[in-house]
């Protein structure tokens, strides 16, 4: 959990808006209260329209920061996403951030990260990488999509692509990519995974990551209100880090990223 004193509501102004696909676009703007104080899994929380439609805040995680700028990727899957996807340079958002807590890239000692996102799951990944960068670690991507439309790059180096369809790259999933090539992978060092995406993909990955051995932190998503502790909107049930019993813990607070051991499926 951070120090609530680095959490901020902030007024910004959209710089750049910048379709990548279909439904994805990448959203820029400038606040130096959050870049300042971000780190790779965090996330911010955004009131898209000053209307009472979408009512409450919509969760993004952090793509990237580059000096004072703070940027986002959205998919659109409903109103809000619509809204904010849609909205021209120059529009207003209310943005309260960073939330959540971060991957961590000191623990356990690794010279490897594997970075596993299946769709929209890409999202935190540009922002993580350059920070495994700067620490001096190797970092492969491994991104799974079910067609090649699903999958986004821009940004990222040592890209490995698995769609469901064979439309790009490997033919299969994310997990079935990353088991077939784990031997070149692993071949410069110990490895850490980190990862974000579909419920099925991390389920896949942390059997993987468990007959293996390897440390995993996956960023999960629920539905959220406010990012801070007060609605229990976010409620999500994990096993113990003792690894007896469960408990039920608020993703906004404990989360996003959490232990792969930790996920009940
Ligand atoms: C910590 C966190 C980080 C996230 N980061 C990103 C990101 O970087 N980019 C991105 O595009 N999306 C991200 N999401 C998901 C995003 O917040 C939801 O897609 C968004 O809130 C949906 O709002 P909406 O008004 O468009 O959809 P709604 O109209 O509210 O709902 C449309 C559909 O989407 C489903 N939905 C709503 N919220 C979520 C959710 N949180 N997770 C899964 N399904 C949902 C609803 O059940 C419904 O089926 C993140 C979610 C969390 C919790
Ligand atoms: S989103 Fe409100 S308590 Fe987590």
């Amino acid at each position: 959990m951070r120090p609530d004193s680095t959490i901020t509501d902030n007024a910004v102004t959209i710089t750049a808006s910048r379709c990548l696909g279909q439904d994805v676009s990448l959203i820029a703007f400038r606040c130096p209260e959050i870049a300042r104080n971000a780190k790779p899994g965090n996330f911010v929380n955004i009131k898209i329209s000053p209307h009472s439609q979408p009512l409450l805040r919509r969760p993004f995680s952090i793509h990237n920061v580059d000096g004072d700028m703070v940027e986002i990727m959205a998919k659109s899957v409903g109103c809000g996403t619509i809204l904010l996807c849609g909205s021209p340079a120059g529009a207003e958002l209310q943005v309260l951030g960073p939330l959540g807590n971060a991957f961590t890239i000191d623990t356990p000692r690794f010279e490897t990260a594997l970075l596993v996102s299946g769709g929209i799951g890409i999202a935190p990944m540009r922002f993580l990488e350059k920070t495994l960068h700067a620490a001096g670690k190797k970092v492969y991507h491994v991104i799974g999509g079910k067609t090649k439309q699903d999958v986004q790059t821009r940004g990222l180096t040592n890209c490995h692509i698995a769609t469901e369809d064979g439309s790009e790259g490997y033919r299969g999933t994310a997990i079935d990519l990353l088991r077939d090539k784990f031997d070149f992978f692993s071949g410069s060092g110990t490895v850490k995974i980190f990862s974000c995406g579909p419920n099925p993909m991390l389920k896949a990955l942390a059997a993987f990551c468990e007959k293996k051995s390897l440390p995993c932190e996956a960023s999960l998503e629920s539905i959220m209100g406010c990012g801070i502790g007060i609605c229990y909107g976010c409620t999500v049930e994990l096993k113990n880090i003792s690894g007896s019993g469960t408990s039920t813990i608020l993703l906004c607070q404990e989360g996003p990223v959490i232990d792969v051991k930790r996920l009940l499926f």
